[in-house]
C-alpha cells in the first residue's frame, strides 16, 4: 500500500532528509512510522536486556528474526538498519524523534483539507498497530509501548492543554474536573481507536462522550466514521471551545457536536444515544443520576456503554443487578464494553 513511505523511511535513515511535497497521506504514513520506530528502538533494548544480551554488541539475526516476523513485522523493511548495539539504537531513536517533530511542523502548515487526510491516514495506521498489540497481548508476547507514542497528533487538532494550568474551579462544585491535569486524563489514542474497532458501529449510530475533556474521542470517531452522530458534553468550557474549534477547522462540526454542560444538574435530561462513553468523569452522586437515566433507556432499547478506568465498576455493579452479560474487556482491561439489553 505505501511502498513510497517505506522508501522515504529508508532514505531518511541514510540521508536524514524528508522529501518535500509529500502527499498528506504519505506524511501520515511517515508520522506513523516515525513514532512506531521510536517505540521499537526502546522495545529492542528492553528485549535484549530481558534475554541477557550484551548492550554493547549488535544482536544476531536469529534474535531479531523472531520480532520482525511478528511484533515488528510492520517495519521489517528496515530490519537490517535496526541490527544495532544499544547506543546506536538510542541514536536512531533520537533521529526519529526529530523526524516526528519535522513531520508535525510540516502537517501544521498544510491546509485543513490536507490536515484531515494526514490525520485519517495516521489514525488508520495506528488502528492496525493497536489491533496487532491487542493480539500480542492475547498471545502473551511483549510489544513496543505505544500508549502515549502518538500524543503529538494533538498539535494538529490544536489541543492546548496549557489552558488547564491556570484554570479556576468553583470551590463549591462537587464534580471531578481534573483541574490542571491536561493530556494525562484524556483517553489515549489506543483506547479510542480500539473502542471504535471493537464497537463495530452500524451506519449512522449515535455516540455520546459523557465528560469529554478536550474532545479527542468525538474528533477521532468523526474523522474515521463521518456517518456517526457524535455528541460530547463537558463541564469545563475552555476544553469545549478547543474541541469545537478543531471540529470546525476539520469541517466535521455538523455531526461532531460539543456542548458545555454540567451533567449533574437536575434540569438536564440526557438524550438517548446508542453508545455512551465514560472515562472516570463523575462524583458518586452524578454517576447515580446519569446511570438512572441510561437504565431507563435500556428498558426499551439496546444501549452500549464503553467505560475506561474506574467507570467500569459502576456499570459492573449495574450489570450484576440486572443480570446483563459480562463486559468485553480490551486494551489491557482499560476499556470495557457493556451491552445493556432488556
Ligand atoms: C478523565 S476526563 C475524560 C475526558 C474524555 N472523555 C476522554 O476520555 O478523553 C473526565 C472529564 O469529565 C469532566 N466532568 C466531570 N464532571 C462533569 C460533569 N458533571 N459534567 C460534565 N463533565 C464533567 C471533567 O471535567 C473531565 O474533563
Amino acid at each position: 500500500m505505501c511502498s513510497s513511505s517505506k522508501q522515504t523511511v529508508k532514505s531518511y535513515i541514510n540521508q536524514l532528509k524528508i522529501p518535500s511535497n509529500l502527499l498528506p497521506s504519505e506524511l501520515g504514513n511517515l508520522y506513523f512510522y516515525s513514532c512506531f520506530i521510536q517505540a521499537s528502538c526502546d522495545f529492542l533494548i528492553e528485549e535484549k536486556w530481558l534475554m541477557g544480551l550484551d548492550a554493547k554488541k549488535k544482536p544476531d539475526q536469529d534474535f531479531l528474526k523472531q520480532y520482525f516476523n511478528n511484533q515488528l513485522s510492520t517495519i521489517d523493511f528496515i530490519k537490517d538498519d535496526l541490527c544495532l548495539d544499544n547506543k546506536a539504537l538510542l541514536k536512531l531513536k533520537k533521529q526519529f524523534e526529530k523526524l516526528e517533530f519535522e513531520i508535525l511542523l510540516e502537517a501544521k502548515e498544510r491546509t485543513p483539507v490536507e490536515k484531515k487526510k494526514f490525520l485519517i491516514q495516521a489514525l488508520n495506521r495506528m488502528t492496525n498497530i493497536f489491533i496487532q498489540e491487542e493480539q500480542a497481548r492475547e498471545d502473551n508476547l511483549n510489544f513496543p509501548r505505544l500508549y502515549r507514542s502518538f500524543d503529538g497528533l494533538d498539535s494538529i487538532f490544536e489541543l492546548d492543554y496549557n489552558l488547564d494550568v491556570e484554570m479556576l474551579v468553583d470551590e463549591e462544585s462537587k464534580e471531578r474536573l481534573y483541574q490542571g491535569s491536561g493530556v494525562g486524563v484524556q483517553s489515549g489514542y489506543s483506547s479510542i481507536l480500539l473502542a471504535l474497532h471493537f464497537l463495530d458501529l452500524k451506519y449512522g449510530q449515535s455516540v455520546t462522550d459523557l465528560g469529554s475533556g478536550y474532545g479527542r474521542l468525538g474528533l477521532v470517531f468523526s474523522l474515521l466514521r463521518s456517518d456517526l452522530l457524535m455528541n460530547s458534553y463537558e463541564y469545563v468550557d475552555h476544553r469545549v471551545q478547543l474541541s469545537k474549534e478543531a471540529a470546525s477547522m476539520l469541517e466535521i462540526s455538523k455531526k461532531c457536536i460539543f456542548t458545555t454542560q454540567d451533567l449533574s444538574v437536575e434540569d438536564f435530561k440526557l438524550p438517548f444515544s446508542d453508545i455512551y462513553y465514560l472515562y472516570d468523569p463523575f462524583s458518586e452522586e452524578t454517576y447515580q443520576y446519569i446511570i438512572s437515566q441510561i437504565s431507563e433507556y435500556a428498558k426499551s432499547r439496546k444501549v452500549t456503554i464503553v467505560t475506561k478506568g474506574n467507570a467500569r465498576k459502576w456499570f459492573l455493579k449495574l450489570a450484576k443487578e440486572k443480570s446483563w452479560k459480562e463486559p468485553l474487556d480490551i486494551d489491557a482491561s482499560n476499556l470495557s464494553i457493556f451491552e445493556l439489553t432488556t
